[in-house]
């Protein structure tokens, strides 16, 4: 045969005798099928299988299998990024017309998407703050499908009340989207305190170790019927080595999430004992105003791994403390391996006016800890050595 002949053949497998104990990657863009009706049947979904790799692949069926489970759903979908887990319901269960209540403290690109992206399909949002009950109850109107709120909200960490916006949502006949990017499901499970869909950031800490982007959309079989279409039609798919790599990374979320939960809680017992620090904000504390919610809603004795601090000298203290904290990497997203700050102010939250930032407690001092799997003392000399670069 000539190279014209041999190059462009399939390759098959070698007969494997043995399994591989870890799962292999799938990256096949296309699938061979049997015949017409087999390749008709599995695109219609009559019967499983794999065909075209934006309609499925087995690593994403992989990695949603296991967030299945962990968040206790009836379904799960794996997407290209946390922004198209979330722009999943708004394409799939809203139209021209409908009203969304948005809670005020949102990832920012989470408002941009619903008020600016909603808008231009005809769907009106109200901004609330989800975490006073009266206020989103009032908020509600005949037209209101979906109401969405963070678990654990950036960068104050206020804790929702899932059960009390469930029963909001569900009284006025809309549904209600968590996004659990904070929690993920070790700390929090949302769907058992009656959230309709959850979404994740899987760039963040389920996977943990910065090396993909990727999202999860969770939840009831009854809303299922829309989102894998939704996903297929509007490219939300996700690259299956991307899903190989977050499989990998989850099978350690467990021990990564209780273990920079314990030592965010030593991390913010610490800051809060420096005289250079107004305030740390970390549901853990007992004095935190959401510390008995998160007690309800969290698994025992875990609050999360980040912890937030407001330092007295402003922006010229944030800036020495993070200079002077150099084992610490300033590195504005969360989640990773190790320990990494961020600055409101200038990164997640500069797209707002200092009067709006003012408004959610955000100041030039202020400053985000994610927590990873360095050991306490590490993380406690780290953050000491900040503290001792402050004027
Ligand atoms: C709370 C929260 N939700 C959603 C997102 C969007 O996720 P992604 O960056 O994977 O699109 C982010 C990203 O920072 C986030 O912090």
């Amino acid at each position: 045969m000539s190279p014209d002949d041999i190059c462009p053949r399939p390759q098959s497998l070698p007969p494997l005798a043995t399994t591989p104990h870890s799962p292999p990657i799938y990256p096949a863009s296309v699938w061979e099928c049997e015949s017409p009706q087999q390749a008709d049947d599995m695109l219609g979904g009559k019967i499983a299988g794999y065909v075209y790799q934006r309609d499925g692949h087995p690593n994403a069926d992989l990695l949603a299998a296991k967030c299945r489970e962990l968040h206790g759903a009836d379904r799960a979908a794996i997407t290209s990024t946390g922004m198209a887990a979330l722009s999943v319901p708004l394409l799939a269960l809203l139209k021209s017309g409908d009203h969304v209540i948005l809670g005020s403290k949102l990832y920012g690109k989470t408002q941009v998407l619903f008020r600016d992206e909603g808008a231009r399909l005809g769907v009106h949002v109200s901004i609330v703050d989800t975490c006073d009950l009266a206020a989103t109850k009032a908020a509600m109107k005949p037209s209101t499908k979906l109401l969405v709120a963070e678990t654990i909200a950036n960068p104050l960490l206020q804790v929702a009340d899932i059960a009390a916006l469930a029963e909001i949502a569900h009284a006025g006949g809309a549904k209600l989207l968590v996004d659990n990017t904070f929690a993920s499901p070790i700390v929090c499970r949302p769907l058992d305190f009656g959230a309709d869909l959850v979404m994740e950031s899987l760039t963040k800490t389920l996977n943990g170790h910065s090396d993909v982007i990727l999202g999860l959309i969770c939840g009831k079989e009854e809303l299922w019927g829309r989102i894998g279409p939704v996903i297929s039609a509007w490219g939300f798919s996700s690259s299956p080595f991307d899903c190989w790599l977050a499989s990998r990374g989850i099978c350690t979320a467990h021990m990564r999430i209780e273990r920079g939960s314990h030592h965010a809680l030593v991390a913010a017992e610490y800051l809060r004992s420096s005289v250079q620090v107004a305030e740390v904000f970390y549901p853990g504390l007992k004095d935190h105003p959401d510390h008995a919610l998160a007690t309800k809603q969290f698994s025992s004795d875990l609050f999360g791994t980040m912890v937030s601090f407001t330092l007295r000298g402003g922006r010229p203290a944030a800036d020495a403390f993070i200079r002077g904290a150099k084992d610490i990497p300033f590195c504005p997203s969360l989640g990773e391996l190790s320990t990494t700050l961020s600055h409101p102010e200038t990164t997640s939250h500069r797209g707002m006016t200092s009067e709006q930032r003012a408004a959610l407690g955000i100041t030039g001092g202020t400053i985000r800890l994610s927590v990873g799997t360095e050991s306490a003392g590490f993380i406690r000399e780290a953050l000491a050595r900040g503290l001792a670069s402050v004027p």
